[in-house]
């Protein structure tokens, strides 16, 4: 492998390959200024510097330097306090109340191994090279190292920092942002996707404001309210055209990514455990690591940005165990029958599973200890006996013995006032005492920041899983927190509660996914409140929103597409009218919208699998015959003027390309339209797979483009598609690269 990181005698540092390069250098004065991030040099330690050292009126130049202020200056983890004023990366106070930090150049190494962070999940390494690059303030006794990953094959970057305290006293940590970006002076877009329950993923584009955006989270989860990822785009940038610039975090806890424009046009990108309500004392020789955070770099657009996450997510990030492997199909009760489950109603729908010819039955919430609704039981993880008699092994066996996989549903951060659990531990929750705790969808958040919350945790789900056969977790986690603060820490470390919360989650699930590696586990928090690379690091599939309405979920989809491949994705086909919009819609565009997700599947009731059967089949075995494509593809948003949407996904061997082509609202007498494919080889033909053998070049599918079919009914003009659905209609189209 040739070198990915080369450094000059000058102490010029190049993280380069063929899709990106990114210089910084070590100033004069020991500061790490930043000097290029875009489109790959063939010479990046001869970088021009965008900044040239000038007189400032107004601003203060950096300690004793004549022309030199840090306001102007593109840096690597700046600092408060020494003549730079946008938000710092760093912040904090030491012993004795100074809160004014600058940190200087020491040293630097590359290894090959990539480093893991503690307690922290991250990406992994292999054919990548990492830079420790290590910082010193003087006179807090503070350094600090700062980890940068790049990979041969990925137009990802990582970076994460360490610190260390090396002083007698302690130090408090206020902001420790894992990675800083600054951008030099241009015209940028911010991208960025905000949302709630059912609504989670709306794609929001707004200029760059001077001043400062930020996307956050204080719920102590991720959220959906704005999920932790955010572009900045050159103006103007399209699916095929800008520069683009991502950047997400390994980490499913109060984040925040600051996008601020300062007063000489730079741009600053600052991502990672969110400052507010948050500190970290750090005593004497102690330390502490950041999440990861990843920024991605296209050239060319949307397109070539969200195909750099897709292919990162799924080689570096989701459990290497899963990798290619295709998903089951499923039928999950929960839109079926609800918390309406018993022994004989799940052997019910466990043979409508067989007969619409899914791959597993999964038993959702409403199998344990007195949980008839959502206002008891969390916590207590035993069967109920009056519903289910002989428990969930013997269950798992009896589906089993239908031919099925078997899944089950737990919530396990979560308790009820009316539980066992609450009786016996009430200072298991988060809590503030004196405050009345507020209630959740009728429920508590356990303090998972305690090892005997995770031991009991650990031992009731590993209970479970032992006994039974069990194929398939959905972990949900179903409210955001409140009152948050810990029994079990001291009084000045209440504000380290949350992010011990996730250090304790991701201590459980590594325990977890050791002793049962086969178990598919499928993240969910009341949808899509907890959708990132943090859980997909444990979990490879998640059940992205609670909106099936295929309408509602298309944005859902095509907005979570940005960052995230959908072979992440869990999708199923929920009844009509819809429950959370009262949308009616077909079966087959309740199917379409989930049709490239890599989990697929059905949760209606047996009255609606009866009456759609024939149909609900044929789209199950659509599902079961195209699971293996719907793994490590390339996804394409093709199109999307509002009304219509049409999506291409291509397999990994590029030898079947899907077009799924979605027309909102009905409308008489429209215009012809067409579609026009991308990525295809122009040279080769490719077969329409719809028994009338039309054969088209890849260039015609790509330049001129494909007939979209027609919405309408009545008389059928020959050579012209129909979809008669009217409103909410879709088609698909398949087609087969023609060999030999
Ligand atoms: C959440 C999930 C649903 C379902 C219910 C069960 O809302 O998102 O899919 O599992 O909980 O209570």
């Amino acid at each position: 492998m040739t070198s990915l990181i080369s450094v000059s005698d000058d102490l010029t540092f190049a993280l380069s390959n063929s899709h990106f390069s990114y210089v910084f250098r070590v100033s004069p004065e020991g500061i790490l200024e930043h000097l290029h991030y875009g489109g790959p040099l063939s010479d990046p330690l001869k970088v021009a510097r965008h900044h040239r050292r000038t007189l400032r009126h107004v601003a203060s130049t950096f300690q004793g330097g004549k022309y030199y202020s840090l306001s102007d200056t593109p840096q690597e983890y700046p600092s408060f306090g020494t003549s730079d004023y946008r938000f710092p990366a760093v912040h904090g106070r030491n012993a004795d109340g100074n809160t004014i930090f600058s940190l200087h150049y020491v040293k630097h190494r590359i290894v090959q191994t990539k480093p893991k962070i503690k307690n922290l999940p991250s990406a992994r390494g292999g054919d990548s090279e990492t830079l420790i690059i290590t910082l010193q303030d003087k006179l807090h006794r503070l350094r600090v190292e700062l980890n940068y990953t790049v990979w041969k094959d990925h137009g990802v970057i990582s970076r994460s920092v360490r610190f260390k305290n090396l002083s007698d006293k302690e130090i408090q940590l206020q902001h420790a942002f894992s990675s800083a970006l600054d951008l030099p002076a241009g015209e940028y877009e911010i991208q960025h996707f905000h949302g709630t329950w059912a609504r989670e993923f709306n794609e929001e584009r707004t200029p760059v404001p001077h001043g400062r955006f930020v996307a956050d989270s204080a719920r102590g989860t991720s959220s959906a309210a704005h999920n932790p990822y955010v572009a900045v785009l050159q103006k103007g940038t399209t699916e095929s055209y800008g520069r683009c610039y991502g950047t997400t975090l390994v980490y499913s806890g109060n984040f925040a990514i600051h996008v601020e424009r300062g007063e000489f046009e730079d741009v600053r990108v600052l991502a990672g455990i969110n400052p507010f309500n948050f500190h970290w004392r750090l005593k004497p020789g102690k330390g502490f690591s950041t999440p990861e955070a990843l920024h991605a770099y296209s050239g060319e657009g949307l397109r070539g940005l969200s195909h750099h996450w897709h292919d990162f997510i799924r080689e570096k990030i989701t459990p290497e165990r899963f990798k290619g492997m295709p998903r089951p199909t499923y039928l999950n009760t929960w839109e079926a029958a609800y918390f309406d489950v018993d022994e004989n109603k799940v052997l019910e729908l466990a043979d409508k599973a067989n007969d619409i010819g899914v791959d597993m039955l999964v038993l959702d919430d409403g199998w344990f200890e007195g949980r008839q609704d959502d206002t008891s039981s969390l916590g207590d993880w035993r069967a109920d006996k009056t519903r289910f008699p002989s428990g969930i092994p013997d269950l798992a066996a009896k589906v089993k013995a239908k031919g099925l996989k078997f899944g089950i549903w737990f919530e396990p951060e979560m308790v009820n006032p009316r539980s066992q659990l609450f009786e016996n531990h009430p200072d298991w929750i988060l809590h503030v005492p004196g405050r009345v705790s507020s209630l959740g969808r009728n429920q508590l958040t356990l303090d998972l920041s305690r090892t005997e919350v995770q031991d009991y945790l650990f031992d009731e789900i590993d209970a479970v899983l032992s006994c039974g056969d069990i194929d398939y977790v959905k972990w949900d986690m179903n409210r955001n927190m409140t009152e948050v603060g810990s029994a079990a820490l001291p009084r000045n470390r209440q504000r380290e509660t949350s992010h011990r919360y996730i250090l304790g989650l991701y201590k459980l699930l590594d325990r977890l996914v050791e002793k049962h590696p086969n178990v598919l586990f499928e993240n969910c928090a009341s949808g899509g409140n907890r959708f990132d690379l943090g859980m997909l690091s444990y979990m490879p599939q998640g059940w992205i929103s609670d909106m099936c309405d295929p309408i509602g979920r298309l944005s859902i989809v095509g907005g979570a597409s940005y960052l995230f491949p959908l072979d992440v994705m869990a999708a199923y086909i929920g009844p009509s009218p819809n429950h959370q919009n009262g949308r009616v819609s077909s079966i087959r565009t309740r199917f379409m919208a989930g049709a490239f997700c890599s989990a697929r599947g059905v949760s209606l009731s047996e009255a609606e699998i009866n009456s759609h059967e024939s149909e609900i089949v044929e789209y199950m075995r659509f599902a079961k015959e195209t699971a293996d494509d719907m793994i490590g593809g390339g996804f394409d948003r093709v199109k999307n003027t509002g009304n219509e949407i049409a999506w291409q996904y291509t397999t990994a061997d590029e030898n079947t390309v899907y077009l799924a082509y979605f027309h909102i609202l009905s409308a008489p007498n429209l215009p012809f339209r067409r579609t026009r494919l991308v990525g295809l080889d122009p040279n080769a033909k490719y077969k329409l797979d719809d028994g009338q053998s039309e054969i088209y070049s890849g260039d015609m599918l790509m330049e001129s483009g494909m007939p979209m079919p027609q919405v309408g009914t009545g008389e059928k003009v020959p050579h012209v598609r129909y979809m008669p659905d009217g409103d909410f209609s879709s088609h698909i189209f398949v087609f087969r690269k023609v060999t030999g």
